[in-house]
């Protein structure tokens, strides 16, 4: 969470700061600030609220900067607040620094320092860190650096510019991504890819536990003992237009519509119809063996991890369970030699789930990734990686990369199924062959996204919502409830419906709204029943039904018509309308939809 970025080179600085602040804004965006060097003095402006808040102000000031860097945050420690907002500065004001992270050990290193005479203005943890290079610092700002390192502890990715050593920058990266791009006349170095694109495809990646050094016209990188250290440079895939809304009013909806292509890049190039085959980028002895599945992440990427457990043991038999990776993290589990640990995440960030895939490492556990942010930590860390080619996800609320992780899950649950001997040829290309259509059924009902916003329009006024669902639509169901809630701020449960006499069916009365995905599937009677119980009861229901069901509109209030397909590929399809839903009704309410309140897009804290 909090996006950080640095720029040297020919072009106008403030104008790259804010235009990187801005792409790096889904990140966290409770406060921002820059600082930039001008003829050897700092300037530095902060504000609470968002980038172009800060915008507006440096707007008024008439600020010009030589070079600099900048930070967009979302708080942990300290209120946001225009104190509170980086970059922070020594007692002197010629170290500045922004940072990424948490530390761990801040009061203590804070009350020493304070001993020693510094002196703090605001609650951050961050403040720390230009205070020990400035304890530190003998004219040399990369030795002072090397020393600071060495006394945090926790997660730190930082950059630090000083006053006394014009046009050098360090970062530091310990825990969350720091990257710098480089062509022949600049430097940029970012949180993220976002901001770097439109400049170069040519980064570096830092590793935990390194430091880069540049100026100008040099580049250096170090451990943090301080060894000077030789880096690949990596070229990039993703081109600046993927980026950009291009016409939609969210990052949210242009999503939504880009999962037919998302999907399609996702499973094109891993299968082969005609031979019923599927290949991943990975060596086919590494799924040798496998008895049982884990599936360990977070929010959207969980319900993917729950949806997958049904693929596995539906096509391929093999035992899996599911768990949040803020739970697992500190379960005592047990690593057996025959188990694989899958790690899903669309960031590679998500501070949960790189934890549990550290320690299922530390206990010698067999672990993949299925990863949409290429080169991201929990990608590199993991011993193979499936990558989802869902590109850039901007908005807070994922979408397309959750269709792309299914994607993933569904081939694996082939590839595991032909390997074991658990399928026929002619069934395996039957699953391709449908799963090669998806895509096409996909546009099919986003041609008709007008009516799902008309239905938004009926209901945006409710404050509470039921999703039902069964077997492989359960885990949609609470995927539906999420979105709703993150975006429109209304309060939503998702429930496998059969769970509804226990207990929710008391919450039913004309102004709570069920949505219920009821596809003619194995347990489509079942929901029927369900779907009365709530319908006598005053509910009023929206059920997500295949295209050709004329037999349900009886009992409900207003139908959603899907395309048809096999039924343990339909969460493919019965998950887009309640994205639309959720955004039309968000929309409609006047919620800022790509960057809801409270949220960041990569959870890299606990
Ligand atoms: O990057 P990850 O997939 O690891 O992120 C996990 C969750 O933080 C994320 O899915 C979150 O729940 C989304 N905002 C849901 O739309």
């Amino acid at each position: 969470m909090c996006g950080i970025i640095g720029y040297i080179g020919p072009r106008n600085t403030i104008k790259v700061l804010i235009e990187g602040l801005k792409r790096l804004e889904y990140r966290g965006y409770d406060s921002a600030g820059i600082a930039v060097m001008h003829k050897g003095e700092i300037k530095r402006v902060r504000v609470k609220g968002k980038i172009c808040d800060l915008e507006n102000l440096i707007n008024e000031q008439l600020i010009l900067g030589d070079y600099g860097i900048g930070h967009t945050r979302w708080a942990t420690h300290g209120e946001p607040s225009e104190n509170n907002a980086h970059p922070h500065i020594d007692c002197k004001g010629e170290i500045i620094v922004v940072h990424n992270g948490i530390i761990e050990n801040y009061s203590f290193l804070k009350n020493t320092l304070i001993k020693d005479g510094h002196i703090f203005v605001s609650e951050t943890d961050t403040e720390v860190i230009p205070h020990l290079i400035e304890h530190y610092y003998e004219g040399n700002l990369l030795d002072a650096v090397k020393k600071t390192v060495k006394l945090l502890k926790g997660d730190f990715t930082f950059i630090a510019i000083s006053k006394n050593e014009l046009d050098q920058f360090i970062g530091v990266k310990n825990g969350p991504p720091l990257i710098l791009g480089i062509n022949d006349k600049e430097k940029i170095i970012s949180s993220d890819l976002a901001p770097i694109l439109n400049f170069t495809k040519d980064v570096y990646h830092l590793e935990n536990g390194e430091i880069c050094y540049f100026s100008p016209d040099k580049i250096e990188f170090y451990d943090f003992e301080g060894n000077r250290i030789k880096k690949e440079k990596t070229v990039v895939n993703w081109s600046p237009h993927m980026i950009e809304k291009r016409g939609f009013k969210h990052f949210m909806l242009k999503e939504i519509f880009e999962q037919p292509h998302a999907l399609r890049e996702t499973i094109i190039g891993k299968t082969s119809l005609d031979e019923g085959k599927i290949d991943f980028d990975v060596e086919p002895s590494f799924f040798k063996n496998i008895e049982n599945v884990h599936f360990i992440a977070c929010g959207t990427s969980f319900h993917a991890g729950l949806v997958g457990k049904y693929f596995f043991e539906e096509i391929c038999e093999v035992p899996s369970e599911v768990d949040y990776a803020s739970e697992f993290r500190y379960r005592n589990f047990l690593v057996e030699k025959n188990s694989l640990f899958v790690f899903i995440s669309q960031s590679g960030e998500t501070a949960d789930t790189l934890a549990s895939l550290r320690e299922v490492k530390r206990k010698g556990g067999r672990t993949l990734g299925i990863i949409n942010v290429p080169e991201s930590a929990i990608a590199r860390e993991s011993d193979a990686t499936l990558y989802t080619q869902a590109g850039p996800e901007i908005g807070v609320a994922s979408t397309k990369a959750f269709t792309t992780q299914l994607g993933i899950l569904f081939l694996l649950a082939l590839f595991l199924a032909k390997q074991r001997g658990r399928i026929k040829t002619s069934k395996l290309k039957k699953y391709i062959s449908e799963l090669h259509i998806i895509p096409h059924k996909m546009e099919k009902f986003l041609n008709k996204s007008k009516d799902i916003e008309e239905l938004a329009n009926r209901y945006y006024t409710y404050q509470n919502f039921l999703y039902l669902g069964r077997w492989v639509n359960y885990p949609i169901s609470l995927e539906g409830a999420l979105k709703l809630k993150e975006i429109s701020y209304i309060h939503a449960e998702g429930y496998p419906a059969g769970e509804m006499k226990h207990g929710p069916i008391a919450l039913i009365d004309e102004q709570t709204p069920t949505v219920a995905i009821a596809m003619r599937d194995r347990v489509y009677s079942k929901i029927l029943n369900n779907i009365s119980e709530v319908w006598t009861r005053g509910g009023k229901v929206i059920a997500v039904i295949d295209e050709d069901n004329n037999e349900i509109v009886k009992e409900v209030t207003n139908v959603i018509r899907i395309p048809k397909t096999e039924e343990i590929l339909t969460p493919f399809l019965t998950t887009i309308p309640l994205q639309l839903f959720a955004y039309y009704i968000a929309l409609r309410r006047g919620t800022d939809v790509d960057q809801p309140r409270n949220l960041a897009k990569s959870v890299t804290v606990e």
